[in-house]
């Protein structure tokens, strides 16, 4: 039957959804799925029944899409869809959350506190060790994120996070390798190791530098890169997440890793991890979108 490729949204990764999205419906369309582009930010999504859509493969990013909202609606419309279910979407989008539940199950994520206007900004910088990485709580592809060197330059971090979300979270930060896990279904796709430019990781270095530097197969020993891509794949699971996804983490150099975040719908543009990943292990692109298309459930 027909599939939808939602992607676009009204959230600040619209730009990159658009280019996520226009792969996916290349590959799908290539591989003789009926499948046709379809924008929220345009089209009430309740016309997915009324023009017959069978199936939504989500590649929104960003609140209003990867956040639980849409698979609500999905349900509701009785149209299965791709990916994690409403409550791990909605968790998965909010980082605070996230690393709560993770501490709490004993998977190690880097020491934070939630920013206010009345913050005691030089009692955050003792706390957490400079630097520390300021972000938006429900914010993805490092929107509105900073590293901050000196305390005196929290506040000015907390307010330019402060426009895009009302919640803002400090991250101790971690020196070490950056690396990314992705899973498809229950199976851990290799690791990647980033080096970005600087060692910044930034909204530039994830989508247009040519200068950023994936190392897939990561280079780690063998128990190292075991051990972290089981460690995603706990992280994905106490969330509650299904079908796909992709798990930040970091690796300082005495081994120790730290998970930072969980994406559910991450990106699949022509720089992104996951198809990536998904090509060290033999899946080509048009192979990728056909698995994750197949998973589609309510
Ligand atoms: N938030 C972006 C799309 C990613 O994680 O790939
Ligand atoms: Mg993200």
């Amino acid at each position: 039957g027909k599939v939808a490729v939602l992607m676009g949204g009204s959230s600040a990764e619209r730009e990159v959804s658009l280019m996520s999205g226009e792969a996916v419906l290349g590959a799908l369309r290539h591989a003789g799925v009926d499948a046709h582009a379809f924008d929220p930010a345009e089209r009430d999504l309740c016309e997915l029944k009324r023009e017959g859509f069978g199936r939504a493969f989500i590649v929104l990013h960003g609140r209003g899409g990867e956040d639980g909202t849409v698979q609500g609606m999905l349900e509701m419309l009785g149209v299965p869809y791709t990916g994690s279910g409403v409550m791990a979407s909605a968790i998965a989008m909010d980082k605070w959350r996230t690393k709560m539940i993770w501490a709490a199950c004993g998977l190690p994520t880097p020491r934070y506190a939630l920013l206010e206007q009345d913050t005691d900004w030089a009692a955050v910088a003792a706390e957490l060790g400079l630097p520390i990485f300021v972000k938006p709580v429900h914010e993805g592809s490092s929107m509105g994120a900073t590293k901050v060197t000196r305390a005196e330059d929290l506040q000015a971090a907390w307010e330019l996070a402060s426009r895009f979300d009302n919640l803002v979270i400090a991250e101790e930060f971690i020196t070490g390798a950056e690396l990314t896990a992705p899973f498809l279904g229950d199976q851990a796709l290799p690791l990647i190791r980033i080096e970005a430019p600087g060692g910044n990781y930034d909204y530039q270095n994830k989508y247009f530098s040519d200068d950023t530097v994936y190392h897939c197969p990561s280079g780690l020993s063998e128990d190292q890169e075991l051990g972290l891509r089981d460690l995603a794949l706990r992280s994905a699971k106490v969330l509650g997440c299904r079908g796909w996804g992709r798990a930040d983490l970091m690796l300082t150099q005495d081994g120790k890793a730290y998970l930072l975040e969980l994406n559910t719908a991450p990106g699949m543009t022509s720089h992104s991890l996951v198809p990536m990943a998904a090509r060290v292990a033999g899946l080509d692109f048009e192979a990728l979108c056909l698995k994750i298309l197949e998973d589609a459930r309510l």
